[in-house]
């Protein structure tokens, strides 16, 4: 018998497991939904097949669910698949949870010791022909882009010695190529980081290794034309303690922020070292170079927001400790100093997405979320517990924001960019709306250009999607036809 899940807020709102796999056919559309919308829109959504073992968890361990919603000709059809990962066939053989805490393999139930843990529940990623589902903490499993069958893990034909793959590779829209990293690239709690890139074609053509200062929860990183970048906050990982059943990451404030730079076409050994007083940064929105200067714009935040690490480094955290900026921090490379030059930009938030097509180079617009209180009081959704409920639209050059407020009721899930065919058209941002009122799902489409002017179409969805973590847009043109 499936006992029923813990009553906390991993557990609770929108993050009530939903483990709905599923076809709906033609959702209903209210409004006009841009016909030039051609594509599928991919997200990854942690969804626990059964109850925590030990009877607690963090909602970044349910195992990988991957949403499609599929948009041809001004309809929408969404399908939901679990990944059939190592673990969730385990689990489903046992029927039960076979897992202890978050990324610690030492607290399993014996009969899986050694085996696969990954829950691939982060990033899905086309590229190279491949749709890849991510977590940081292994190698991608491979997905069927149409069925969302699994296909398997994903080594690149064996290539790749990296025992682990970040879930934010990065796409180089001139060049095709993907650039991505893994930490604790030679096991758990190792300080080292592989450094890769794959070719258009998705063969991994270069890998790198270096060590990092301390083993650090490097969760994102940035390229730009000419520089790699990668930040290595203080939320730290140690073996002794992962080994004694303790937690993975704990949050250590008395430790810097370091942030490497190295030049695209140089190697690691070049890398150069910055650093700054301890900052939380998850998801970097874009990063440039502009002459000796390395610009890297995102959410800054004064300590880690996990309530799970926050528990786990002793921390009784007051939210107004936890409200950060959005920020652009400036890398001298000409000056011999580690100075790194700090411009707010707007106000604290997360999940910043830009066009694709102004990665890695100047742009002007990015896209980011946040929670304004005066909207309503937090809503249970999401990884740290409150779900945004708003999105900001932000010219990083005047720094002028535009923003799109939800009720009291609803909170929002990250947006994906479309991008428009139409000449000197910004696009479209597409999220799921979580309402809270209807336990319903809408997805709301709106011109990215005026987002204050909300949704010109919403897609009514027949059920609670619950809260993924990141998506990916996949224009119909880019996809191969159906097997
Ligand atoms: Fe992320």
């Amino acid at each position: 018998m499936t006992k029923p899940f813990p009553g906390t807020m991993d557990f609770l709102g929108y993050n009530a497991p939903s483990r709905v796999e599923c076809d709906v056919y033609d959702l209903v559309v209210e409004g006009e939904l841009p016909a030039e919308i051609a594509g599928n829109w991919y997200r990854c959504v942690p969804d626990p097949q059964y109850p925590p073992m030990l009877g607690h968890d963090t909602y970044l361990s349910g195992d990988g669910m991957v949403c499609c919603l599929r948009f041809e000709d001004g309809h929408v059809d969404l399908k939901q698949r679990y990944v059939r990962t190592t673990r969730l066939q385990s689990e489903r053989r046992a029927r039960r949870s076979l897992h202890g805490l978050y990324r610690n393999p030492y607290t399993d139930d014996p009969s899986v010791r050694g085996q696969n843990r990954t829950v691939a529940n982060t990033t899905p990623i086309w590229h190279g022909g491949k749709l890849l589902a991510l977590k940081e903490d292994a190698h991608p499993w491979a997905l069927d882009p149409h069925t969302l069958e699994t296909l398997g893990e994903w080594d690149f034909d064996g290539r790749l010695r990296s025992q682990t793959m970040t879930a934010h590779p990065r796409l180089d829209p001139a060049t095709g190529e993907m650039f991505f990293f893994g930490y604790e690239a030679s096991g758990i709690a190792t300080r080292d980081v592989a450094f890769c890139v794959a070719d258009r074609d998705g063969r991994l053509v270069r890998e790198e290794w270096f060590e990092v200062p301390f083993v650090s929860l490097m969760h994102d990183f940035a390229v730009t034309k000419d520089h790699v970048i990668f930040p290595v906050p203080p939320t730290t990982a140690d073996r002794a303690r992962i080994e004694a059943g303790g937690p993975h990451w704990i949050w250590e404030p008395s430790k810097d922020m370091y942030i490497g730079i190295m030049p695209r076409r140089g190697s690691v050994k070049d890398l150069r070292w910055f650093r700054h007083p301890a900052r939380s940064a998850f998801h970097f929105m874009n990063a440039y170079t502009e002459g000796g200067t390395v610009h890297l714009d995102f959410g800054c935040g004064k300590v880690n927001p996990f309530p799970f690490i926050q528990e786990a480094s002793h921390l009784k955290v007051d939210p107004s400790q936890m409200a950060g900026s959005f920020v652009r921090w400036s890398f001298d490379l000409s000056s011999p100093g580690t100075e790194i030059r700090e411009t707010v930009l707007g106000p604290g938030g997360d999940m910043p997405r830009i066009a694709e097509k102004d990665a890695m180079v100047d742009y002007t617009t990015g896209y980011y979320q946040t929670f304004d209180p005066s909207v309503g009081p937090p809503l249970i959704a999401g990884p740290v517990g409150a779900g945004f409920n708003t999105i900001l639209r932000l010219n990083v050059k005047s720094r002028q924001l535009t923003a799109l407020a939800m009720d009291a009721h609803t909170t929002v899930q990250e947006h994906v960019h479309i991008p428009s065919k139409r000449p000197g058209h910004e696009g479209y941002l597409a999220f799921v709306a979580d309402r809270h009122d209807k336990w319903l799902s809408e997805i709301w489409i709106v011109e990215a250009a005026h987002v204050e002017r909300g949704a010109v179409a919403k897609i009514q969805v027949p059920l609670r999607l619950r809260v993924g973590v990141h998506g990916s847009w996949v224009a119909a043109e880019s996809l191969p036809a159906p097997r």
